[in-house]
């Protein structure tokens, strides 16, 4: 594979030169691109330097720098993965055959589909998030939110390769119109639900990173599984990128977690509102949310689209290679919690059918492992609360279970008793008021937001009270 052509006007390792047409094309969109950035990424900080990485190649290794920059000048590339030799496609009708280098053409629109849903989550959440700078909890977690700003601004980038190398025409319009789409817009909504949900305070960031971009990781997985190569190495890079946005997330609300539990114990209270804290009743309530919504991300429980994209060999399953079955599942059953009446029960579904289920388990399973290890902040500080996540059918909105209200411990509840009891469940207007009451910038090298603990170190090896944002 080609290194990294940092000398032409967009880096990458795709060997762009030697594809004028494709090169035009990007070098067309490029403009765009940055006139979306401009109105539509962070506001307020578009001119100061950041400490930033860059990806610089795919080598495990050492695949990022680090270096002051102006988010504007940041070398958004296109990377892939190295490829592997003799690859095939692993599951599906097509198991054994080779990996395709080229489009299928019989799954053209299907495929075009699935690569502009995940792109359109990527300027998204740059959307969503552009107005956070403005109040920063400290330097550190301003960094860090621009850090997953380009770098879903690069995801971006990686997707609309994807359509402008292998879609022609069809695929430079498609390329277009993500820049066009505005989250939370009525007229020009981006795609998925969760996406068009405004992210007002850094509780709501930390819990969007923690939740809603680990959808992403386990979409990227199973895309990363996909028979069409070029999709394939996209992917695997870019999950390189998202363990840092994780990260971001499980990591925010974990010293948010230490706080809370640093001031109940300083004041002998659980409630931090006299004392400026977040107590952990409120963050569960915010948990409940964002778990929720996020949880819709992954579509019905029963999904013959799902079933399509699995046997045509387009999006496999999480980790599909180290599964030991036929990786066909004609004739395989999953089980899955269900509706029956009044009941939530354990049925037994076609596996094929059930893939959406599948992958939402794998991601409550990955959910759950960071909520333990936030429980464990709180067993420390020997404060006798649990987090939980809430049950997979509370509060949903797509698939069974939105027919009903669920409380977050899994109880079919009447419509009652939801009226009278979500406010305990969810974030409450009042709530809302008091987290974004909390919302005042801290931007002294060092210093952290009151409601917040400093992180245990700093990035890359740098102090905590670095100057990770140059605001001079
Ligand atoms: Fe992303
Ligand atoms: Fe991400």
């Amino acid at each position: 594979m080609a290194g990294i052509d940092y000398t032409s006007i967009i880096p990458n390792n795709v060997a762009l030169h030697e594809n004028r047409r494709l090169q035009r094309a990007l070098e067309d969109w490029q403009p765009k691109f940055l006139d979306w950035w401009q109105d539509m990424g962070p506001t307020g900080f578009q001119a100061k330097e950041i400490y930033l990485r860059t990806a610089v190649s795919v080598d495990a290794k050492g695949w990022a720098q680090f270096g002051y920059v102006r988010m504007p000048e940041y070398r958004w590339g296109i990377f892939l993965a190295e490829p592997e030799a003799g690859r095939q496609i692993n599951f599906g009708d097509h198991k054994g055959q080779p990996a395709w280098q080229e489009v299928p053409g019989e799954y053209r629109g299907t495929l075009r589909r699935l690569i502009v849903t995940q792109g359109d989550t990527e300027p998204a959440s740059v959307e969503q998030q552009c107005h956070l700078g403005r109040t920063c909890p400290s330097l550190y977690d301003l960094r860090n939110l621009f850090q997953v700003n380009v770098e879903e601004g690069r995801h971006l980038w990686a997707m609309v390769y994807l359509l402008d190398a292998h879609f022609g025409r069809d695929g430079r319009e498609e390329s277009e119109a993500l820049l066009q789409r505005r989250s939370g817009d009525a007229d020009k909504p981006r795609i998925l639900g969760a996406f068009n949900e405004p992210t007002p305070d850094w509780l709501s960031f930390f819990m969007f990173c923690f939740f809603t971009d680990r959808d992403g990781k386990y979409q990227l997985a199973s895309l990363a599984e996909s028979g069409f190569d070029p999709l394939s190495q996209t992917c695997r890079f870019m999950l390189t990128e998202e363990a840092h946005h994780m990260f971001v997330g499980e990591a925010g609300i974990m010293r948010i977690v230490q706080r809370a539990c640093e001031l109940m114990r300083e004041h002998k209270t659980d409630d931090l509102r006299p004392h400026g804290g977040i107590d952990l009743r409120l963050i569960q309530k915010y948990l409940n949310f964002h778990c929720s919504v996020s949880l819709d991300l992954f579509g019905s429980e029963i999904s013959t689209n799902a079933a399509n994209f699995y046997t045509t060999g387009l999006k496999g399953r999480f980790e599909e290679t180290k599964k030991d079955d036929d990786h066909q599942l004609k004739d395989a059953a999953y089980s899955m919690a269900g509706l029956d009446g009044e009941r939530i029960t354990v049925r037994e579904e076609a596996a094929l059918v059930s893939l959406n289920e599948r992958l939402r388990d794998d991601y409550v399973a990955d959910c759950a492992r960071g909520v333990a290890r936030w429980n464990e902040v709180i067993r420390k500080h020997g404060v006798d609360v649990e987090l939980t996540l809430p049950h997979r059918a509370f509060h949903r909105a797509i698939g069974m279970f939105s027919e009903v209200r669920v409380s977050p411990d899994g109880r079919v509840v009447s419509q009652a008793e939801w009226d009278a009891r979500h406010g305990d469940w969810l974030p409450t207007e009042d709530d809302k008021a008091y987290i974004q009451s909390l919302m005042h910038p801290v931007t002294e090298r060092g210093k952290f937001a009151n409601w917040i603990a400093p992180p245990p170190r700093g990035i890359n090896g740098q102090p905590v009270d670095f100057e990770y944002v140059r605001l001079g």
